[in-house]
């Protein structure tokens, strides 16, 4: 069996691109790959964060995993910071990147425009990234269209290894979903849909309420057209809608055009809610349950549990590659 990995940031709120470009692929991916799935909380400090606010986020993005559909039996789900190799291997493939490649990034680029201080580890972001993946023989890392570059430089950085000090990593690939790679935001189509926007009409958290949705779709931009059609580079806002609908309603785009051909934006944004309100209560309704359950403490622990121990072997195998410590056996 081919293994999976992939990790989210428990830095805020879960928002729908979140789910259609990573989650929703997840889910369907369990079946027929082993498995690891990451809440990367030593990726999240990288930007400040608040000590409390970080141990609820990290609690609650375990609850969302499971709560979409992450079967535990299927799949590993871990806390990065549990699992120390990470930070150890981190800190080896750092020392194999080149400040150049990480200073192209672009999510570095966005991240660090115009701030005053920026840390070390916004810079140092990707190699820890290519941690989490290498060390477990990943060959599929199923994400959405903004972190295609981050996988590209994790090939780079374990090709070098390999070349330099022994073939020990498995070469991953990006698995970026056809559609719904990348959700746009509702107040401004033409970016990203994303948790640090400081307009909060511009995303849906996985928890916003039937009202919130319905009052954030209804003000979502479009054109003054008043054609409900598919044309990413004229009528981002409707694209971006369409493909929203289309994934959760698992009806086509074509046949979503076809269907409101004639029809106004009103109806079809109130249709656009409804199949947002339909995908999205029961995966609530779950995860309320699973908050207050104990049995997130214990599947994280499992979690934990097996992922130290792949992660430590491939450690090892790192540092007798480059030698460091001693010889053991
Ligand atoms: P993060 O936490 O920003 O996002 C988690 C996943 O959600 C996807 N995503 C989107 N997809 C479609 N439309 C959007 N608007 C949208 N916004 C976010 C992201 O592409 C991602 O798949 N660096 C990663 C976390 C990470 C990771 C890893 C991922 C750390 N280590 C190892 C894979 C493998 C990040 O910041 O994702």
């Amino acid at each position: 069996m081919k293994t999976i990995f992939s990790g989210i940031q428990p830095s805020g709120v879960i928002t729908l691109g979140n789910y259609i470009g990573a989650m929703k692929q997840f889910v369907e991916l369990q079946h027929d790959y082993n498995c690891y799935f990451c809440i990367v909380d030593q990726h999240a400090i990288t930007v400040p964060q608040d000590r409390l606010a970080l141990r609820k986020n990290i609690r609650s993005l375990a609850a969302f995993y499971l709560a979409v559909g992450i079967d535990p039996n299927k799949s590993t789900l871990f806390i990065q910071s549990e699992v120390p190799a990470h930070a150890q291997a981190g800190w080896i493939l750092q020392c194999i990147a080149y400040i150049g490649e990480l200073e192209r990034m672009t999510q570095f680029k966005d991240k660090s425009a115009g701030k005053e201080a920026v840390s070390a580890g916004l810079l140092t972001y990707p190699p820890l990234m290519a941690a989490d993946i290498l060390l477990y023989s990943t060959d599929i890392v199923p994400v959405g269209e903004d972190q295609k570059q981050h996988i590209e430089l994790t090939r780079d950085l374990a090709e070098r290894f390999n070349k330099r000090y022994g073939d020990i990593f498995t070469i991953p690939e990006a698995r970026i979903p056809k559609i719904g790679a990348r959700i746009m935001s509702l107040t401004d189509p033409t970016k990203k849909m994303s948790k640090s926007d400081p307009n909060q009409k511009s995303y849906i958290t996985l928890l916003d309420d039937a009202k919130t949705i319905e009052k954030k779709v209804k003000s979502a931009v479009t054109d003054s057209e008043g054609v409900i059609r598919y044309d990413k580079e004229n009528k981002p806002g409707v694209s971006n809608l369409l493909t929203i609908y289309s994934i959760l309603a698992n009806e086509p785009i074509e046949q979503l055009e076809a269907r409101y051909a004639g029809k106004g934006y009103g109806e079809f944004k109130a249709d656009v809610a409804e199949a947002i309100i339909n995908t999205l209560t029961p995966i609530q309704e779950k995860y309320y349950e699973l908050m207050e359950s104990t049995k997130l403490d214990d599947i994280l622990d499992e979690g934990a549990e097996k992922a130290n121990r792949v992660a430590s072997k491939m450690l090892k195998k790192m540092e007798n590659a480059i030698g460091l410590g001693r010889k053991r056996k």
